[in-house]
């Protein structure tokens, strides 16, 4: 994404990735109880008020052990460091340390009810498992029941696990490389943007080199299915139990394919295509992208000029009016002040935020009708507020940000993981002209593999396939039938090489099955955890809220509100947590798996 407005971090919901843009919606209203989210938003004040600072969490004040030590952390959550070998083939050598959080079981663990922890993946790959349990978390408790104990860990390289990925010596450093050459946009927004990208890609590749410290190449998804083993039996356990999102199949199928004796239950949900991720292909992600951006389309001429602020009278018309506000925003981008800061709204960020909010359509998607009507009258504030991040300003304290999540960890999991690709630009632009004839959202999916281009040179001696095995309990796959960068083909690709699994289809757009609120699919899910049950295969889910609101007066009421009314009493505190996912999590990272 181009903008400045996408660049920086901010908190973080669940499922993918991108370099640079990662990192989850935070919304205005993200909690202030976490130090690590919206700390961007709350530095001022810290630097100011040192009580803040003194009721923060501090990863520092645990000490990495071979056992789980739970310390308290942020409020009602446990925080641990788990001490695992950074290299699996020479145990002995040096150590990392997985950071984790959880939230406890509603049972006691000494009670015959309780069921052990459940591990879970936001996706990115770089997304940040602690950030997610602290932000949604609690919901999650409520899909599967108060017998597991739910953890999140940030994977090896990522947050406030260590070693971390850095390609940069400073925080400024890398927010001026990325802000005065954002990363990714869209390649149609110049005569040179794929050219510019490819270059960038080089330099990304060339500082990952030269800034590691020897430990870069042990940051790979083999060691983090290896690290999720010893997580289970740090707990205790030998058995997996595992809900991962987008790049989190990716682990999930790894770790089910490494050691399939060792899965007790394993769902993935927004299912990749491992094959072509590690073969640092990216070419099959946006099969369904498509029919998830007619998903708003049509989901507009529906809604109603009521409904929907970008209504026309057919799909025709809306989308016609959506390539005169490109064409116009080619011809004069917008400048934009808010009151935090200010920006262009230009081309490459009105296509990388329409790509962004496919992610989540239940949360987004009208506010994007909204946005775009207001760009039909020129007036660009409603867009550019969407995704906006806060002005970047240097730490007071920079250990303050020891343990902040970066956007380079994403590039570091995928390219150690993928196989070399050329650097040639010849064969870069070919890639994108074969990209082009999958998918009309090309342009912006294009940067993805790019820091792979100069990538150092590691022995690939880590698991990259086959996915097969007989595993000791069947996988639950998840798939939308309208997800914007993990397609439902993936999913029942991928299921053909696990004994047993059943693929669950949600009927809905959007990334992983927990951006929409479908009560059926969810209860799948819980009942997978408890008792084991899988649905019947060829299952498809139906959703129980509208993406738009659907009367005359709720133009501005709650998009899901219409369709409590029919939940029975029973559902309905899970209804309210499945609705609070998909309002609250964006669910993938933007860009990213
Ligand atoms: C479980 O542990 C609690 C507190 O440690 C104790 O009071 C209780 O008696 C235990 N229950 C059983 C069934 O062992
Ligand atoms: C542009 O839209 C915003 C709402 O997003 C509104 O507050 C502002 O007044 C509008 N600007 C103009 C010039 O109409
Ligand atoms: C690129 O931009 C041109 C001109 O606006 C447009 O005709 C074309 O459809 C765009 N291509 C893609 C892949 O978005
Ligand atoms: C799974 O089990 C079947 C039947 O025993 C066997 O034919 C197959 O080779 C096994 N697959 C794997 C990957 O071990």
């Amino acid at each position: 994404m181009a903008p400045v407005a996408f660049v920086g971090r901010v908190a973080i919901s669940c499922c993918l990735i991108f370099v640079a843009l990662w990192f989850f919606v935070a919304e205005e209203s993200s909690p202030a109880r976490y130090k690590f989210q919206g700390e961007e938003h709350q530095s001022h004040r810290a630097c100011s008020n040192s009580a803040l600072a003194k009721d923060d969490f501090s990863w520092d004040s645990i000490s990495p052990t071979e056992e789980l030590i739970w310390t308290d952390c942020y409020s009602d959550n446990q925080c641990a460091r788990l001490k695992v070998p950074l290299d699996y083939a020479h145990p002995d050598g040096g150590s990392a340390a997985i950071a984790m959080i959880r939230i406890h079981s509603g049972v006691p663990h000494n009670s015959s009810s309780y069921r052990g922890p459940i591990l879970l993946n936001p996706g990115g790959p770089g997304g940040s498992g602690v950030d997610l349990v602290a932000r949604a978390g609690a919901m999650i408790s409520t899909i599967v029941g108060p017998a597991f104990d739910i953890v999140g860990f940030d994977p090896r390289g990522i947050g406030r696990s260590t070693p971390r990925v850095s390609f940069f010596t400073t925080r400024a450093e890398r927010e001026i490389a990325f802000v005065s050459d954002p990363q990714f946009g869209s390649m149609n927004a110049s005569t040179d943007a794929l050219s510019r990208a490819w270059a960038r890609g080089i330099l990304q590749g060339q500082l990952a080199g030269e800034r590691d410290d020897g430990s870069l190449r042990f940051i790979n998804t083999d060691h983090t299915a290896r690290d999720m083993l010893k997580i289970v039996q740090a707990h205790g356990h030998e058995k997996l139990q595992y809900w991962g999102f987008s790049y989190g199949s990716v682990l999930g199928a790894t770790f089910a394919s490494m050691f399939p004796e060792n899965v007790g239950r394993l769902v993935i949900d927004g299912v990749v295509d491992s094959e072509n991720y590690f073969a640092t292909e990216w070419s099959n992600n946006l099969l369904d992208t498509e029919k998830a951006w007619m998903s708003f389309v049509d989901g507009c001429v529906a809604a109603g000029p009521h409904g929907c602020a970008f209504f026309a009278p057919t799909a025709a018309e809306i989308s016609s009016n959506v390539d005169k506000v490109y064409t116009s925003l080619r011809e004069r981008p917008i400048p934009v002040r808010t009151d935090t800061s200010f920006g262009v709204v230009d081309y490459t960020m009105v296509r990388a935020t329409i790509f962004r909010t496919l992610y989540s359509p239940y949360a987004q998607f009208p506010r994007l009708a909204q946005a775009l009507a207001d760009l039909s009258q020129g007036n660009g504030t409603a867009l550019f507020k969407m995704f906006e991040t806060p002005v970047f300003e240097c730490a007071c304290d920079p250990s303050r940000f020891q343990f902040e999540s970066l956007r380079e960890a994403g590039s570091a999991i995928l390219c150690n993981d993928g196989k070399r690709i050329s650097p040639e630009y010849k064969q870069v632009l070919a890639h994108y002209q074969n990209s082009k004839t999958v998918s009309d959202w090309a342009d912006v999916w294009e940067f993805i593999r790019m820091p792979c281009l100069a990538w150092p040179e590691f022995p690939k001696t880590h698991f990259q396939g086959p996915f097969i095995a007989n595993t000791s309990f069947p996988l639950l796959l998840v798939g939308n039938t309208a997800d914007p960068v993990t397609p439902l083909w993936a999913a029942k690709k991928m299921s053909q090489g696990f004994a047993g699994s059943v693929v669950l289809t949600q009927d809905s757009p959007g990334h992983c099955s927990v951006s929409a609120v479908s009560l059926c699919t969810q209860k799948y899910i819980q009942r997978y955890f408890a008792d084991g049950t899988l649905p019947e295969p060829g299952t498809v889910c139906p959703v129980d809220a509208p993406i738009f609101p659907t009367s005359h007066s709720a133009a501005d009421a709650d998009v899901h509100e219409q369709s409590t009314f029919a939940v029975s009493a029973a559902d309905r505190e899970l209804f309210e947590a499945v609705r609070e996912l998909a309002k609250t999590s964006n669910f993938g990272f933007p860009m990213g798996i």
